[in-house]
């Protein structure tokens, strides 16, 4: 049957009116008349698979990876039309949601659109007798898509994946579980081997032949079993990659969370910089501080930085971070955000900048926040609908003052949105 599509719904359907119903399925832009096969009729919806475009928009342009629906289903939009689509998903869902309308979302492109990642995560899985690199295909633990190319990574990490690819198929270890390969801007290399067990390790260490990033003084390879700890791993050169981004040294290990577009995260640092100063916040509390990603690049700004991580490898990278960067003024505190906000009452800080993962902030942190005295938040959130359902709690006290919608995430649905609030 034929349906003509009329959005793309956050994170990723694509929807159109059925026989008065709503009908959700897999592939077809805004405007596109398009074939599809229903697979659920639901009471209210209908679940669909699109078999073919019949006519095509005209900002659809040629996916260039053969695998794009596995990790990057927008590669076949525009990149104008992916801001505008991911501006109005946030558009609709601060507006439904939260009752606001007549908003104002500031769009803030990523300066690259392809390669622009600085971390990459492959399965090693055997495939046709042969061991791959390879992506899960969504929602699929034990099905593979083998992955030559990523567009999203830079060009050296693709030649490092080509090259690693052939190590690993003459070492075909079953323990071989994941490898993550992160780089910087200076080309370094971290290559993380994830191990499920240690049964192969000393035949890995053994037969791992030299890979071209060994001759790179920054780089480093590493065999991680999370058992072993952060030291006790390294195979060659370093266990740690140092981003220089915004005048601050970030060094990370093979566990640490690290924002994964560098260029867009500089334009971030900058713009909550700009905040601080116009507003001369002077005390800052960095709630799941990571790294110390935001603390750390405004400690010199300012007169106290608290630094709130639970991850004892993060922990362990952000105190070396410090002492990297000559600050003294940043206290760490490693906790749960849910148990700091348990004495809210007591923290005396001007701006608590709040970077959960994806899952969001557990209510009763919202509910803490949203009956704190601290006079101004930043929500920096990846998961658009998670940030909308903290939104509605952290609400009672606090008022939205801007909403800047950063693209970290070009050719994908992901939405990363500053929410700036001040208290009611
Ligand atoms: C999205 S990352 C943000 C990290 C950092 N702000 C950055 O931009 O690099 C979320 C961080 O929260 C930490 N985390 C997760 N749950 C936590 C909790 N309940 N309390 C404190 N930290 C937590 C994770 O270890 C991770 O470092």
């Amino acid at each position: 049957m034929l349906l003509k599509i009329a959005q793309i719904v956050y994170p990723g359907k694509s929807f159109g009116i059925f026989r008065d119903k709503a009908l959700f399925t897999d592939e077809g832009l805004p405007g596109e008349l398009v074939e599809v096969e229903i697979i659920q009729d639901k009471k209210d919806f209908f679940n669909a698979k699109t078999i073919k475009i019949i006519k095509a928009s005209e900002y659809r342009v040629k996916e260039k990876c053969s695998h794009y629906k596995v990790c990057s289903p927008y590669q076949i939009i525009d990149y104008p039309n992916q801001l505008k689509i991911k501006e109005s998903q946030l558009r609709e869902m601060f507006s439904k949601k939260l009752n606001l309308s007549d908003l104002s979302i500031k769009v803030i492109p990523s300066p690259l659109i392809w390669g622009y990642r600085n971390k990459i995560n492959l399965k090693l899985a055997e495939i046709n007798g042969v061991y791959r690199l390879a992506y899960n295909q969504p929602g699929k633990d034990k099905e593979f898509y083998p992955i030559d190319k990523c567009w999203l990574s830079p060009d050296l990490v693709n030649d490092f994946i080509e090259e690693l690819s052939l190590s690993l198929q003459d070492i075909a270890s079953e323990t071989i579980k994941e490898v993550t390969i992160r780089n910087n801007i200076e080309n370094d290399i971290l290559l993380s081997i994830n191990l499920d067990s240690l049964a192969d390790f000393a035949r890995i260490q053994k037969v791992l032949p030299k890979l071209s990033i060994n001759f790179k003084q920054s780089s480093g390879v590493c065999l991680v079993k999370n058992q072993f700890g952060s030291h006790q791993n390294i195979l060659w050169g370093k266990n740690n990659l140092k981003h220089r981004i915004y005048e601050t040294d970030y060094f990370i290990g093979s566990e640490s969370f690290f924002q994964v577009n560098s260029l867009i995260l500089k334009d971030l640092l900058e713009d909550i910089n700009s905040l601080i100063e116009k507003n001369k916040f002077k005390t800052l509390a960095d709630l799941y501080c990571g790294v110390g990603t935001f603390g750390l690049a405004f400690a010199k700004k300012v007169k106290t930085v608290l630094a709130v991580e639970l991850d004892e490898s993060n922990i362990f990278f952000l105190k070396k971070n410090i002492t990297a960067n000559n600050i003294e003024n940043c206290l760490v505190s490693q906790q749960s955000v849910e148990t700091w906000t348990k004495n809210i009452k007591e923290h005396k800080i001007d701006l608590a900048i709040i970077d959960p993962p994806r899952d969001g902030l557990k209510e009763k942190i919202s509910s803490n926040l949203a009956h704190s005295n601290i006079p101004n938040i930043l929500y920096l959130s990846c998961g658009a609908s998670t940030l909308i359902r903290d939104l509605t709690i952290l609400k009672r006290g606090y008022k939205i003052e801007s909403i800047s919608f950063y693209d970290f995430f070009p050719q994908t649905g992901h939405i990363e949105t500053l929410v700036f609030l001040k208290k009611k």
